[in-house]
């Protein structure tokens, strides 16, 4: 399924007369709107040389965590651990950050740029645990399709 949405990131990625963020913004629409338990989609990204990640192109409900340190919540532990962090069930992490009451799970998946991570993408769902290895698969193609027009 996720598999058929490749052809569609591909497009949106190209569309070279737009700027890299209107892309991105564009990106986390598609994806929201196109896989049923994506409820949140957004990039973050490493502020400048500051140990934190700044929030980035999003589709979803506004979010006040804008500015997120490294080691905090998934984003930051992700920041740190340069790998992919499933989160079947958030109520059973320590170190999480609520960006809504309504959130169940939640993915995140680094993006690097010539080997060095540089920000991720985010996912929160609504759904318990609906993540599985095709998501990391599709969610890590899209990285590496974001990472050739940054
Ligand atoms: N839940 C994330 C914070 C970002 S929001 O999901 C948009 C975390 O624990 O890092």
């Amino acid at each position: 399924m996720l598999e058929g949405l490749k052809s569609g990131v591909e497009t949106i990625l190209k569309q070279e007369g737009r700027s890299v963020d209107e892309r991105l913004q564009t990106l986390c629409e598609y994806l929201k709107a196109e896989v049923s338990y994506y409820d949140w989609v957004g990039f973050y990204f490493r502020n400048g040389e500051k140990e934190e990640l700044k929030l980035g192109p999003y589709a979803g409900a506004p979010t006040d965590h804008t500015i997120i340190p490294f080691g905090k919540g998934i984003c930051g532990q992700v920041a740190v651990s340069n790998a992919n962090f499933v989160v079947p069930d958030v109520t059973a992490q320590d170190n999480y950050i609520a960006c809504s009451l309504t959130v169940k799970s939640e993915i995140v998946i680094p993006l690097f740029v010539e080997g060095k991570n540089i920000g991720q993408i985010d996912i929160d769902s609504e759904t318990p645990d609906p993540f599985t290895e095709e998501d990391e698969r599709f969610l890590e193609f899209v990285n590496t399709e974001v990472a050739k027009i940054l």
